[in-house]
This record gives C-alpha cells, sequence and structure tokens, in this order.
C-alpha cells in the first residue's frame, strides 16, 4: 500500500512545500502584530525558545509518525493506536478552523494586490482608516476571500505533486528576497532605530501567563504543527529522506521569514510615529506606507508584496484544506474532488461569517466573541497546543523507542546523535511545558470559556475516539 501512494518529486519539493506550508500569515500578518501586542522583544525571545526547544521537535515528530505510517493523520495515529484516532480528528478539526479565518486574511492581501494600484498609496495618512473601511465592508472582503478560497480548490484538486510543489518552488523565494528589500529599506528610515530597539532589546516587564501562551501558539501555528498537517506532509516523504535535517531546515526558514518580517515592520512603524500595537491590520498598513513614499514604483513594489503575501497564504491554506481532504479520502473512500469541493464549499460559509464578524456582524458573538475570534482562539491557543501535548504524549508513551529511533535514522542509515535528548524533550518536558503554559496562559472570561469549551470538544471526542 505504501508503494501507491504518491511521492514528492524531489527532496527540494518537499523542503519547498514544508516550508510552503509553514511560511505563510503566520510568519507576515500574525508574528508582527502579536510581537507588536506583547512587547516586542520579550515576546521574540520566548517565541523563539519554544521553537527550539518545542517546535522543532514536534515537527521531527510529526514528520516521523507520517512517514512511519505512510498515513495521514487520522490514518497514522489509527494504525498505531485506535485510542489516539481522536487525536487526528482533532487536527482536521483544527485545519477546518482555521480555514474559517484564514482565507479573509488571504482575501485581504489578494484585494491589496489591486489596490496597490487604485489609490491605496496615493495617501498615506488615510491608509489605515481605508483598511479599517475595507474589512468592515459589507461585500468587498467577500469577494476576496471567495477568490482566494476558490484558488485554493483548483490547487488542491489537482493533487499534491502537480498543484502544491510548483507554487511553492517559484513564489517562495520571491517572498524571501522583497522581505529583505523591504527590511533594507525600512530600517535605513529616519527614526527606524526605536524599531530595532523594540525587536531585540526585551523588556520583560511587560511580560505575563499570556505572553507566554500567545507565543507558545504562535510557534505551533507558524510551524504548521499540533494539527496533523506534518504528519500529513511527512507521509508522502521517501524512505530515504533525512527527517531531522527537514525538520531543521523547515524550522530555520519559517523562523527568519518572521523575523525578517519583523525587521521589515517595527523600524518602518516606529519611524512613521505609529503604534505597535496596532493589531491584525499592522502589515496590511505599515506596509503600504513604506511603498507609498517611493513615488512612481511604489504601487509596482506594493503589488509585487501582496502577490508574494498571497501566495505565501496559499502554499499554508492548501496543506490546511489538504488535511481535510486526506482525512475524507483516505478514511471516508471519497475522491479527491468530491473531497475539496465539498469542505471548500462549507469554508464559503465559515469565511463569511468571519469576515462579517469584523463588520456588520460585530455584534453577534460566541462565548463572547466573534466568528473570526472564535476560530482564531480556538485554533491558536487551544487546539493546537493541545493537540501537540497529545502528539508528544503518543510518540513518547505509546510508540516503541527503537521503532523511532529506527525511522528517524533510516534504518541506521543517518545519525541523529540528538535522538535522546529529542526523546526526553517529548516524552516529559513538552507535555508538561504545554500543560503550563495553557493554564497559566488563559486570560480573561472569553478564553477561559472558549478554553473548557475546546477540552469539552476534546473530550468528547477522546471518548468516541474507537469509533472515529
Ligand atoms: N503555518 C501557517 C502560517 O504561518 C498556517 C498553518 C497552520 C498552516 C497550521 C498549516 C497548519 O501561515
Amino acid at each position: 500500500m505504501e508503494n501507491k501512494r504518491e511521492n514528492w518529486g524531489s527532496r527540494i519539493g518537499f523542503i519547498m512545500a514544508a516550508a510552503g506550508s509553514a511560511v505563510g500569515l503566520g510568519n507576515i500578518w500574525r508574528f508582527p502584530y502579536l510581537a507588536g501586542e506583547n512587547g516586542g522583544g520579550a515576546f521574540i525571545v520566548i517565541y523563539l525558545m519554544f521553537v527550539v526547544f518545542i517546535g522543532f521537535s514536534i515537527m521531527l515528530a510529526e514528520f516521523t509518525v507520517g512517514r512511519k505510517t505512510g498515513l495521514a493523520a487520522v490514518g497514522a495515529y489509527k494504525k498505531i493506536n485506535r485510542s489516539f484516532t481522536f487525536a487526528g480528528v482533532l487536527g482536521v478539526l483544527s485545519a477546518f478552523f482555521i480555514m474559517g479565518f484564514y482565507p479573509v486574511v488571504g482575501g485581504w492581501a489578494t484585494a491589496y494586490i489591486l489596490k496597490s494600484f487604485t489609490g491605496l498609496l496615493s495617501d498615506p495618512a488615510a491608509i489605515g482608516d481605508m483598511f479599517g473601511a475595507f474589512i468592515g465592508n459589507p461585500v468587498e472582503p467577500l469577494i476576496w476571500m471567495a477568490i482566494f478560497l476558490a484558488i485554493n480548490i483548483v490547487i488542491v484538486a489537482k493533487g499534491i505533486s502537480g498543484g502544491i510543489e510548483k507554487a511553492g518552488k517559484i513564489l517562495m523565494p520571491t517572498l524571501f528576497v522583497l522581505l529583505i528589500l523591504i527590511a533594507i529599506r525600512s530600517v535605513t528610515l529616519p527614526g527606524a532605530g526605536a524599531g530595532l530597539d523594540f525587536l531585540f532589546k526585551p523588556d520583560w516587564s511587560v511580560v505575563n501567563g499570556g505572553t507566554f501562551l500567545a507565543a507558545l501558539g504562535q510557534a505551533f501555528f507558524s510551524l504548521s504543527l499540533g494539527m496533523g498537517c506534518m504528519i500529513t506532509y511527512g507521509s508522502y516523504l521517501s524512505k530515504s529522506e533525512n527527517l531531522p535535517s527537514s525538520a531543521l531546515t523547515v524550522s530555520l526558514m519559517d523562523t527568519s521569514v518572521a523575523l525578517l518580517a519583523g525587521v521589515a515592520i517595527f523600524p518602518a512603524l516606529f519611524a512613521f510615529g505609529m503604534e505597535p500595537a496596532a493589531g491584525p491590520g499592522l502589515v496590511f498598513v505599515v506596509v503600504p506606507q513604506i511603498f507609498a513614499q517611493m513615488g512612481g514604483l511604489g504601487p509596482i513594489f506594493s503589488a509585487i508584496f501582496f502577490i508574494a503575501l498571497m501566495v505565501a497564504a496559499l502554499t499554508s491554506s492548501v496543506s490546511l484544506l489538504e488535511v481535510v481532504v486526506a482525512y475524507l479520502m483516505d478514511e471516508r473512500g471519497w475522491a479527491r474532488k468530491k473531497s475539496v469541493y465539498l469542505s471548500g464549499a462549507i469554508m464559503v460559509v465559515t469565511g463569511i461569517l468571519s469576515s462579517l464578524s469584523l463588520g456588520v456582524m460585530s455584534g453577534f458573538t460566541l462565548f463572547g466573541v466573534g466568528a473570526f475570534d472564535f476560530f482564531d482562539i480556538l485554533t491558536d491557543k487551544i487546539f493546537l497546543a493541545i493537540g501537540g501535548l497529545i502528539l508528544a504524549v503518543f510518540v513518547g508513551w505509546f510508540m516503541d523507542k527503537n521503532e523511532l529511533k529506527e525511522e528517524m535514522t533510516n534504518g541506521g542509515a543517518i545519525k541523529f546523535g540528538l535522538f535522546e535528548f529529542w526523546y526526553a524533550l517529548v516524552k516529559f518536558v513538552i507535555p508538561i511545558a504545554i500543560a503550563i503554559v495553557a493554564f497559566f496562559g488563559i486570560t480573561g472570561i472569553a478564553q477561559t470559556s472558549l478554553m473548557l469549551f475546546g477540552l469539552a470538544v476534546i473530550a468528547v471526542l477522546a471518548i468516541f475516539s474507537k469509533k472515529l
């Protein structure tokens, strides 16, 4: 059965696709605004710690489980231990919920490609208000969300190596180069130094439990972990690939893009005299202002930036859709096209709800938050981290240590000197660390009730695990 599974066209193809999944709105849209809201440098230090000690290990664990079983998330758990099938299903649910808000932001990026030419840059002082008016509009962002989602559906319907791989290979490097250019422009603006201080001189007085949970959730979100995505991608990986070095490469790429986005945004933000805690509009407000000062070439650069951002978002969202689709195909026996169209259709509805929750439907709340925040908080602050905790417990306590080592070293063909360290992290340190951060990091009534709701969902799934 394993032989029939599609494989990645090449090693670089896999790295690019996995990095494509990791690098996305999480790095360029989310990371800067979370860092801004959580005090800058201190958040970044905590984030980096989580990436090194938790993210990398979990990614390696996911690749290993995926390749060992040759199955997507649900099938992989099920094959090893039926009591854990629920963890795979939880991942599918997370993917589905992330797709409840991700296409909305992907749609904003898509819209800004066109807007670059239609007056976005003409009045720098109005860029912030324009963003607010745009996302609150009851119709316009819905159209762009639908366009973004439609592109996803077309790519995933074509199948994994045809669509996903090609898109990633060409446009990821473009994004990287562009971010470097923007970062150079940003740090050379007068007054940029304050932004670099904000990023790299941690102010520990602003840190609390919430900072830790925000950083942990962001690490999982940004590295595409805790929901089976990297298990699914790993399942397409050939037996000769080096898993530890693949996980290292992908984590490094993801982290460097996030830091680069920070360096691109904060110096400019301080140079323009803006507030770092401006929230989700940050990248859509700061970056156009940089381009607005460039004169004639501004619109062209701005358009290229938003094309690259849209594509980065796409290579991530297709991986999310693929998790749902792989589940329907592998576990429910559906055809690829049927799986894609049906799940895509439901995502249109959740996307509409999310988008409208930022405008006309802002009064309509669930657990005290609108649809957009509901999907966002539930996945990023709850499901992903707890999904990671469950995976760590599963790998550490329910899988055979020798088999893990065997898989990770390709049967002894390659060396992985840190195996024992990795194993201790996954078995003991990570589950405890996540539990502590999740417990002390939840703040406020809305988040607490969402956490209770999330835990209830997980408990129900776990009870019925063997039936899933
Ligand atoms: N890592 C992606 C990003 O940073 C989002 C994502 C999360 C993709 C989980 C897949 C799984 O934008």
